[in-house]
C-alpha cells in the first residue's frame, strides 16, 4: 500500500497519487448521478456514497480513495439546516444561536457516513481516507452563512467575541473528535483535516484559532495517520508541523523540497500540483507533473496531489495524462 508507506515515510516505489474532489463534477459519470439526485441526497445515502467515491478508482485508478462527502454534513450532528446552490455554492438556512449549538450522538445523525465506510470496506483493495473540516473553517460557514470572499463576519466575530468564538470552535472540535472516531472505528485507515480557510489568518492568529484545535484534534482521535492541509499551507508548515499530523497537504504556492528542508523527516508532504494545469495543453500537462515528481525524486514520503481541489470543468485527458505520468516513475 504505498499511501500508507509514503505516510509511514518508508515508501520505496513511486509516489501514491490522489487528487482533492477525485469524485466530483469533472467525472461525466458524477454528472450523470447529479441530474438524477441533488448532492446532499447523494451525500446522505450510504449505498450513493458507496458508488461515487468507488467511481474514480474504477475509472482512473488512483491509490487511494477518499469518502465521498463534504466538510458540511457534520452540520447534521447539530441539527443546523443547509442547502447547496448552483451558483453560490452552500447556503446555511436560518443562521444559528451560535451560543447554543450543541452537537448530539454523531452514530444517530451521521450514522450514514458509518454505513458507507462499511459497505466501501468490503469494496476496496486500496486505502479509504476519512475527513472532516477543522473547527475555524466550519465556523466560518456558520457565520457567514455560506461561503465568503473575505471572512468579514467571523474576523469581526473572532475580535470582538473571542470567548464565544473560541466557545464555539471548541465545540466545532469535540464534535469532530466523535465523528472522526466514529469513521475511524468504522475502517478508514487515514483521516485528512481540511482548513481550507484557515489561510486568512495572521500567524499568531492561526496559532490561536487553528493550531490549538487541530492540536486538540490530533491528540484525541484514535492513534491513525492524519493529514492537514490548509490553503495556506506553504506559509503555515512548520506551525503546522509543531502538532506532528503525519503529513501536510501543501497548497500551489510553496516549492516542496525547500518546504521539505524546513521540516521535520517523519512528516510526509503531498499536494502541490496547480490545478489550472490541468487545463493545459497535454505536453504541459506531462512536463509539469515531471517537473515536480523531479523535484521529489526519492523521497519516500512524498504523495501527489494537487493544491486544492480539482475543478468541475477539467478535461479527464489531463487526468489520465497526470496519472500516467506518475505511475510509470
Ligand atoms: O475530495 C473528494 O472527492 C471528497 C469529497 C469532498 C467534497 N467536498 C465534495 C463536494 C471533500 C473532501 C470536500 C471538502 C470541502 N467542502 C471543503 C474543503 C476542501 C476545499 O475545497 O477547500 C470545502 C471548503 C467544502 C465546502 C463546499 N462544498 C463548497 C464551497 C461547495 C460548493 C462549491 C463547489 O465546488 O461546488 C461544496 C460542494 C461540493 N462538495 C461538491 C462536491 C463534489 C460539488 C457539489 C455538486 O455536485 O454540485
Amino acid at each position: 500500500m504505498i499511501f500508507l508507506d509514503a505516510l509511514h515515510g518508508k515508501n520505496s516505489a513511486r509516489p501514491p497519487v490522489w487528487f482533492m474532489r477525485q469524485a466530483g463534477r469533472y467525472l461525466p459519470e458524477y454528472r450523470a448521478f447529479r441530474s438524477k439526485y441533488s448532492f446532499l441526497e447523494m451525500a446522505r445515502t450510504p449505498e450513493l456514497i458507496t458508488e461515487v467515491t468507488l467511481l474514480p478508482i474504477r475509472l482512473l485508478g488512483f491509490d487511494a480513495a477518499i469518502l465521498f462527502s463534504d466538510i458540511l454534513v457534520i452540520l447534521d450532528a447539530f441539527k443546523i439546516n443547509f442547502h447547496f446552490e448552483e451558483q453560490k455554492g452552500p447556503v446555511i438556512e436560518q443562521p444559528a444561536q451560535l451560543d447554543q449549538i450543541s452537537c448530539g450522538h454523531v452514530e444517530d445523525s451521521l450514522s450514514y457516513v458509518q454505513k458507507a465506510i462499511k459497505m466501501l470496506k468490503k469494496e476496496l483493495n486500496i486505502p479509504l481516507i476519512g475527513f472532516c473540516g477543522a473547527p475555524f473553517t466550519v465556523a466560518s460557514y456558520l457565520i457567514e452563512g455560506g461561503s465568503s470572499k473575505d471572512l468579514k463576519k467571523t474576523k469581526k466575530m473572532m475580535l470582538h467575541e473571542p470567548e464565544l468564538f473560541h466557545a464555539l470552535l471548541k465545540k466545532i472540535a469535540d464534535c469532530s473528535i466523535a465523528y472522526l472516531n466514529m469513521q475511524i472505528r468504522a475502517g478508514v485507515s487515514a483521516i485528512q483535516i481540511f482548513d481550507s480557510w484557515a489561510g486568512f489568518l495572521s500567524h499568531a492568529h492561526f496559532k490561536e484559532f487553528t493550531i490549538k484545535y487541530l492540536k486538540y484534534i490530533l491528540e484525541s482521535i484514535i492513534s491513525i495517520p492524519s493529514i492537514l492541509f490548509c490553503k495556506g499551507s506553504s506559509v503555515y508548515a512548520t506551525q503546522l508541523a509543531t502538532i506532528n499530523p503525519s503529513a501536510i497537504s501543501l497548497d500551489i504556492y510553496g516549492n516542496l523540497p525547500e518546504i521539505r528542508k524546513q521540516l521535520p523527516s517523519n512528516i510526509a508532504l503531498q499536494g502541490n500540483l496547480d490545478p489550472d494545469i490541468l487545463y493545459a495543453p497535454t505536453h504541459v500537462v506531462r512536463k509539469e507533473t515531471k517537473r515536480l515528481l523531479d523535484s521529489m525524486k526519492n523521497d519516500p514520503s512524498y504523495i501527489f496531489n494537487l493544491g486544492h481541489g480539482i475543478h468541475p470543468d477539467t478535461p479527464l485527458e489531463s487526468v489520465r495524462t497526470v496519472l500516467e505520468c506518475v505511475k510509470s516513475q
